[in-house]
């Protein structure tokens, strides 16, 4: 039978480390002040959270989330032991693109130097903290159909830029940092009945998309985008929007049915998977789907202590974290699941 494989993962988070002590005291350039600039605290930031610090890109203007997808698919690619003419198709899913259009996926295209005439097929998705999951379902689906033969899967975000350091925003901002992870997708034959990807699923429910959101515009209107830097009822359109604990209940419940559906259709259970790996939001929420869905604690890895929230790009980076600490080894059975604004959610069971 014909299955998708993970070829190569990786992953690349900047080297500047913001820690929960640091971020009160950054302004909206992320420059380190002499006066907290944010109502917030370690201990708060921690304990409601798990958050013990995350990566910002320099605040130089020379990086976009397209260059943090190149940094990590170079890695995935030197993984895989593919060179980046073999990609015929590039699925980005960002929710941080670097301009509204044209998408992330075919400037990352062109900055692994396969642009040109016979370019391969480029699609940018958003699925915010779900595109990850979304993405290796359209790679899945190419590949078992013979549309594509060779599908890199990017989740890339630049969250520092688009956060806003007050208290007023001080809920969303300590939660999100900057980092890209990417796979590369191939065919496999294979008799195995839990070889390659063996599994994906996603849903969405449209009801909840204002409970996270950030609108920088809205096309309805003229002018379709207005922004005042000192009206703070005007400015609030520039910032990510979020009612913190209906995503919290909605996360947990979406998690834990996803996990279960994928366990009940695949008929595996968890003696034979290695990981759990978790969209990496709040720790709290990923206990309580490991108590809720009956998960084996020590199967569940877990980031975000590291890194915060960088939506798209939790799911490889969480797996090449842990990976390169000796823990995830070739070939073990992953299952990962996912629940972002939208809401949407989804799960994939597959060998690393
Ligand atoms: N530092 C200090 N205090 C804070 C902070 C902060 N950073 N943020 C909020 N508070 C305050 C609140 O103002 C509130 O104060 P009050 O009691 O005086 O009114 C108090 O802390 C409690 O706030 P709650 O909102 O009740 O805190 P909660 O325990 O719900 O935690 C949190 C808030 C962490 C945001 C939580 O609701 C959460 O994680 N929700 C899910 C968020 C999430 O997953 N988002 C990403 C989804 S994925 C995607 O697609 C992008």
């Amino acid at each position: 039978m014909l299955r998708s494989t993970i070829l190569g993962l990786g992953s690349y988070v900047p080297d500047r480390v913001v820690t929960n002590d640091e971020i009160r005291f950054l302004n909206d350039q992320h420059v380190k002040c002499a006066e907290p600039q944010t109502e917030t605290n370690d201990e708060w930031i921690k304990k409601r959270t798990g958050i013990e610090a995350r990566r910002y890109v320099p605040n130089d203007g020379k990086i976009g989330s397209s260059d943090l997808g190149l940094y990590a698919s170079q890695r995935a690619l030197e993984d895989a032991g593919v060179t980046a003419k073999e990609i015929d198709c590039i699925i980005f899913a960002t929710l941080s693109p670097d301009i509204h259009f044209p998408g992330n996926a075919v400037f990352l295209q062109s900055k692994l130097g396969i642009d040109g005439e016979d370019g391969c097929a480029c699609f940018d998705i958003r699925q915010q903290c779900s595109g990850f999951i979304y993405g290796m379902q359209m790679a899945d689906s190419f590949i078992k159909t013979g549309v594509y033969k060779r599908v890199l899967v990017v989740g890339g975000e630049l969250h520092s830029h688009s956060l806003d350091y007050t208290t007023r925003g001080r809920d969303v901002m300590v939660l999100f940092g900057d980092g890209a992870g990417a796979v590369v997708m191939g065919p496999k034959e294979t008799d195995s009945p839990t070889d390659g990807v063996l599994y994906t699923h996603c849903g969405a429910d449209g009801s909840g998309a204002m409970d996270l959101h950030l609108k920088v515009f809205e096309i309805a209107k003229l002018p379709y985008v207005y922004y005042d830097a000192k009206n703070r009822d005007q400015n609030s359109i520039m910032y990510p929007q979020m009612d913190g604990k209906k995503v919290f209940l909605n996360a947990v419940r979406a998690m834990v049915a996803s996990v279960g559906r994928a366990l009940r259709e695949t008929q595996l259970t968890w003696k034979d998977i290695d990981w759990f790996v978790p969209h990496q939001a709040n720790l709290r929420i990923n206990e309580a789907v490991v108590q809720y869905a009956e998960i084996p604690p020590e199967k569940a890895l877990n980031t975000i202590q590291y890194y915060g929230n960088t939506t798209a790009a939790t799911v490889p980076l969480t797996i090449d974290h842990w990976r390169k600490a000796g823990k995830v080894k070739k070939g073990d059975l992953v299952l990962s699941t996912v629940f972002g604004a939208g809401f949407t959610w989804g799960s994939a069971i597959f060998r690393v």
